[in-house]
Protein backbone atom coordinates (compact mmCIF):
# COMPACT_ATOMS: atom_id res chain seq x y z
CA UNK A 1 0.00 0.00 0.00
CA UNK A 2 1.06 3.66 -0.53
CA UNK A 3 1.71 4.64 2.66
CA UNK A 4 2.55 8.40 2.01
CA UNK A 5 -0.47 9.33 1.27
CA UNK A 6 -3.99 9.10 3.33
CA UNK A 7 -6.81 7.09 2.17
CA UNK A 8 -10.66 7.54 2.28
CA UNK A 9 -13.09 4.96 1.84
CA UNK A 10 -16.90 5.93 2.53
CA UNK A 11 -19.56 3.49 3.13
CA UNK A 12 -23.18 4.99 2.85
CA UNK A 13 -26.49 3.62 2.65
CA UNK A 14 -30.08 3.55 4.64
CA UNK A 15 -30.80 2.43 8.40
CA UNK A 16 -29.93 -0.25 9.47
CA UNK A 17 -27.62 -1.99 6.70
CA UNK A 18 -25.06 -2.72 8.69
CA UNK A 19 -22.83 0.27 7.58
CA UNK A 20 -21.36 1.04 11.08
CA UNK A 21 -20.57 -2.38 12.61
CA UNK A 22 -18.94 -2.99 8.50
CA UNK A 23 -16.84 -0.18 8.36
CA UNK A 24 -15.11 -0.79 12.03
CA UNK A 25 -14.53 -4.19 10.67
CA UNK A 26 -13.03 -3.26 7.27
CA UNK A 27 -10.89 -0.48 9.12
CA UNK A 28 -9.48 -2.96 11.77
CA UNK A 29 -8.55 -5.32 8.68
CA UNK A 30 -7.06 -2.68 6.86
CA UNK A 31 -5.72 -1.24 10.08
CA UNK A 32 -7.22 2.25 9.70
CA UNK A 33 -9.80 4.40 11.76
CA UNK A 34 -13.35 4.44 11.46
CA UNK A 35 -15.52 8.14 11.72
CA UNK A 36 -19.30 6.88 12.25
CA UNK A 37 -21.14 10.41 11.24
CA UNK A 38 -24.60 9.37 12.59
CA UNK A 39 -22.70 9.13 16.05
CA UNK A 40 -22.60 13.14 15.60
CA UNK A 41 -26.08 13.43 14.73
CA UNK A 42 -27.00 11.51 17.49
CA UNK A 43 -24.75 13.71 20.03
CA UNK A 44 -26.30 16.76 18.31
CA UNK A 45 -29.65 15.06 18.84
CA UNK A 46 -28.62 14.04 22.52
CA UNK A 47 -27.30 17.43 23.57
CA UNK A 48 -29.92 19.29 22.71
CA UNK A 49 -32.91 16.64 24.45
CA UNK A 50 -30.76 17.45 28.16
CA UNK A 51 -32.28 21.13 27.61
CA UNK A 52 -35.91 22.02 27.86
CA UNK A 53 -38.43 22.27 25.17
CA UNK A 54 -40.07 20.04 22.80
CA UNK A 55 -38.70 18.76 19.76
CA UNK A 56 -41.46 20.36 17.33
CA UNK A 57 -39.48 24.18 18.75
CA UNK A 58 -36.20 23.03 18.26
CA UNK A 59 -34.00 25.54 16.08
CA UNK A 60 -31.38 24.97 14.25
CA UNK A 61 -29.63 27.36 16.37
CA UNK A 62 -30.58 26.02 19.42
CA UNK A 63 -29.66 22.32 18.50
CA UNK A 64 -25.94 23.96 17.11
CA UNK A 65 -25.53 25.64 20.50
CA UNK A 66 -26.00 22.84 22.22
CA UNK A 67 -23.62 20.45 20.09
CA UNK A 68 -21.09 23.10 20.54
CA UNK A 69 -19.58 21.42 23.18
CA UNK A 70 -19.54 17.82 21.67
CA UNK A 71 -16.34 17.01 19.80
CA UNK A 72 -15.15 13.88 18.07
CA UNK A 73 -11.97 11.84 19.88
CA UNK A 74 -9.32 9.79 18.23
CA UNK A 75 -9.03 6.61 19.65
CA UNK A 76 -6.96 3.51 18.60
CA UNK A 77 -9.43 2.28 16.14
CA UNK A 78 -12.27 4.89 15.61
CA UNK A 79 -13.73 7.78 16.76
CA UNK A 80 -16.40 8.68 19.38
CA UNK A 81 -18.45 11.76 20.49
CA UNK A 82 -17.41 13.27 23.89
CA UNK A 83 -19.60 16.24 25.52
CA UNK A 84 -16.57 18.43 26.70
CA UNK A 85 -14.30 16.03 28.16
CA UNK A 86 -16.96 13.22 29.23
CA UNK A 87 -17.74 10.11 26.49
CA UNK A 88 -21.37 10.04 25.51
CA UNK A 89 -21.19 6.93 25.38
CA UNK A 90 -24.50 4.31 24.54
CA UNK A 91 -26.69 7.17 25.57
CA UNK A 92 -27.07 7.80 21.69
CA UNK A 93 -28.34 4.93 20.82
CA UNK A 94 -31.33 5.42 23.29
CA UNK A 95 -35.50 5.39 21.32
CA UNK A 96 -35.83 8.99 22.02
CA UNK A 97 -32.72 10.08 20.51
CA UNK A 98 -33.52 7.65 17.53
CA UNK A 99 -36.63 9.28 17.17
CA UNK A 100 -36.09 12.89 17.17
CA UNK A 101 -32.24 12.53 15.05
CA UNK A 102 -33.85 12.30 11.41
CA UNK A 103 -35.46 16.27 12.32
CA UNK A 104 -32.24 17.69 13.47
CA UNK A 105 -30.40 15.72 10.39
CA UNK A 106 -32.30 17.79 8.03
CA UNK A 107 -30.93 20.98 9.86
CA UNK A 108 -28.30 22.45 7.29
CA UNK A 109 -26.74 24.13 10.07
CA UNK A 110 -26.13 20.87 11.83
CA UNK A 111 -25.25 19.06 7.98
CA UNK A 112 -22.23 21.87 8.05
CA UNK A 113 -21.56 21.15 11.91
CA UNK A 114 -20.79 17.42 11.30
CA UNK A 115 -19.28 17.37 7.73
CA UNK A 116 -16.83 19.95 9.47
CA UNK A 117 -16.23 17.75 12.36
CA UNK A 118 -15.70 14.62 10.02
CA UNK A 119 -13.34 16.26 7.69
CA UNK A 120 -11.23 17.45 10.25
CA UNK A 121 -11.01 14.09 12.15
CA UNK A 122 -10.28 12.47 8.51
CA UNK A 123 -7.58 14.98 7.79
CA UNK A 124 -4.33 13.48 7.12
CA UNK A 125 -5.84 9.86 8.45
CA UNK A 126 -6.04 6.46 6.97
CA UNK A 127 -10.14 6.25 7.32
CA UNK A 128 -13.43 4.53 6.49
CA UNK A 129 -16.06 6.79 7.05
CA UNK A 130 -20.08 5.59 7.04
CA UNK A 131 -23.36 7.68 6.81
CA UNK A 132 -26.05 8.85 4.08
CA UNK A 133 -23.87 11.49 2.18
CA UNK A 134 -19.90 10.44 3.01
CA UNK A 135 -19.56 9.76 -0.65
CA UNK A 136 -21.53 12.77 -2.59
CA UNK A 137 -21.35 15.93 -0.15
CA UNK A 138 -18.45 14.92 2.51
CA UNK A 139 -15.70 13.00 0.30
CA UNK A 140 -16.85 13.26 -2.97
CA UNK A 141 -13.46 12.65 -4.11
CA UNK A 142 -13.01 9.60 -2.18
CA UNK A 143 -11.55 6.55 -4.32
CA UNK A 144 -13.79 3.93 -3.36
CA UNK A 145 -17.32 4.78 -2.01
CA UNK A 146 -19.50 1.84 -1.29
CA UNK A 147 -23.82 2.10 -1.22
CA UNK A 148 -24.46 -0.52 1.19
CA UNK A 149 -27.71 -1.93 1.14
CA UNK A 150 -30.04 -4.78 2.15
CA UNK A 151 -33.87 -6.04 1.88
CA UNK A 152 -35.78 -4.50 4.85
CA UNK A 153 -37.23 -7.56 6.13
CA UNK A 154 -33.35 -8.76 6.05
CA UNK A 155 -32.48 -5.49 7.69
CA UNK A 156 -35.07 -5.75 10.52
CA UNK A 157 -34.38 -9.25 11.04
CA UNK A 158 -30.56 -8.53 11.29
CA UNK A 159 -31.38 -6.02 13.81
CA UNK A 160 -33.85 -7.67 16.59
CA UNK A 161 -31.84 -10.67 16.66
CA UNK A 162 -28.84 -8.66 17.82
CA UNK A 163 -31.55 -6.72 20.38
CA UNK A 164 -32.96 -9.28 21.74
CA UNK A 165 -30.15 -12.03 21.33
CA UNK A 166 -32.65 -15.02 19.69
CA UNK A 167 -34.45 -15.69 16.65
CA UNK A 168 -37.60 -12.98 16.33
CA UNK A 169 -41.02 -14.10 15.12
CA UNK A 170 -42.71 -13.00 11.97
CA UNK A 171 -44.69 -10.39 13.66
CA UNK A 172 -41.49 -9.06 15.44
CA UNK A 173 -39.84 -8.86 12.21
CA UNK A 174 -42.63 -6.96 10.37
CA UNK A 175 -43.58 -4.38 13.36
CA UNK A 176 -39.26 -3.47 12.76
CA UNK A 177 -39.29 -3.88 8.92
CA UNK A 178 -42.50 -1.00 9.32
CA UNK A 179 -40.02 0.55 11.56
CA UNK A 180 -37.08 0.88 9.23
CA UNK A 181 -39.43 1.56 6.14
CA UNK A 182 -40.36 5.06 8.53
CA UNK A 183 -37.05 5.90 8.99
CA UNK A 184 -35.98 5.45 5.24
CA UNK A 185 -38.58 7.81 4.33
CA UNK A 186 -37.64 10.19 7.19
CA UNK A 187 -34.03 10.36 5.99
CA UNK A 188 -34.45 9.59 1.96
CA UNK A 189 -33.31 13.51 1.56
CA UNK A 190 -30.57 13.36 2.91
CA UNK A 191 -29.79 9.47 1.95
CA UNK A 192 -27.99 9.67 -1.42
CA UNK A 193 -26.22 7.39 -3.60
CA UNK A 194 -22.85 8.55 -4.88
CA UNK A 195 -23.03 7.86 -9.02
CA UNK A 196 -19.27 6.05 -8.67
CA UNK A 197 -20.42 3.95 -5.36
CA UNK A 198 -20.16 0.21 -5.94
CA UNK A 199 -23.13 -1.39 -4.60
CA UNK A 200 -23.10 -4.09 -2.05
CA UNK A 201 -26.52 -5.74 -1.52
CA UNK A 202 -25.71 -7.69 1.56
CA UNK A 203 -29.44 -9.27 1.75
CA UNK A 204 -27.86 -12.76 0.92
CA UNK A 205 -23.89 -12.07 2.45
CA UNK A 206 -22.73 -12.82 5.52
CA UNK A 207 -20.91 -10.06 7.69
CA UNK A 208 -17.42 -11.69 7.02
CA UNK A 209 -18.28 -12.04 3.43
CA UNK A 210 -19.33 -8.60 2.58
CA UNK A 211 -16.21 -7.51 5.24
CA UNK A 212 -13.42 -9.12 2.74
CA UNK A 213 -15.67 -7.63 -0.44
CA UNK A 214 -15.16 -4.52 1.00
CA UNK A 215 -11.32 -4.57 1.64
CA UNK A 216 -10.64 -6.16 -1.38
CA UNK A 217 -11.71 -3.31 -3.06
CA UNK A 218 -9.97 -0.80 -0.65
CA UNK A 219 -6.83 -2.90 -1.41
CA UNK A 220 -7.04 -2.52 -5.24
CA UNK A 221 -7.90 1.00 -5.11
CA UNK A 222 -4.80 2.19 -2.91
CA UNK A 223 -2.34 -0.09 -4.54
CA UNK A 224 -3.70 1.41 -8.11
CA UNK A 225 -2.69 5.02 -6.84
O1 LIG B 1 -26.38 5.80 11.00
P1 LIG B 1 -27.33 6.13 12.13
O2 LIG B 1 -28.62 5.40 12.06
O3 LIG B 1 -26.69 6.08 13.48
O4 LIG B 1 -27.67 7.68 11.89
C1 LIG B 1 -28.60 8.34 12.70
C2 LIG B 1 -29.32 9.38 11.88
O5 LIG B 1 -28.41 10.42 11.50
C3 LIG B 1 -29.96 8.90 10.59
O6 LIG B 1 -31.26 8.38 10.82
C4 LIG B 1 -29.98 10.15 9.75
O7 LIG B 1 -31.12 10.94 10.06
C5 LIG B 1 -28.76 10.92 10.23
N1 LIG B 1 -27.60 10.84 9.34
C6 LIG B 1 -27.55 11.68 8.26
N2 LIG B 1 -26.42 11.73 7.49
C7 LIG B 1 -25.36 10.96 7.78
C8 LIG B 1 -25.41 10.06 8.88
C9 LIG B 1 -26.55 10.01 9.64
O8 LIG B 1 -28.51 12.40 7.99
N3 LIG B 1 -24.26 11.06 7.04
Amino acid sequence: MDASASHVVTIDGPAASGKSSTAQWVADTLGWQHIDSGSLYRAATWARQRQAGSPEGWTEASVVAAAANVSLRPEARAFYPVAGDLPIGDAIRSVEVTADVSRVARMPGVRAWVNERVREAARGRDVVVDGRDMGTVVFPGAPLKIWLVADPWERARRRLTQRLERRPSDEEIAAETDEIVQRDARDATQTVQAKDAVLVDTTYLTQPEQVERIVALARAVVQKR
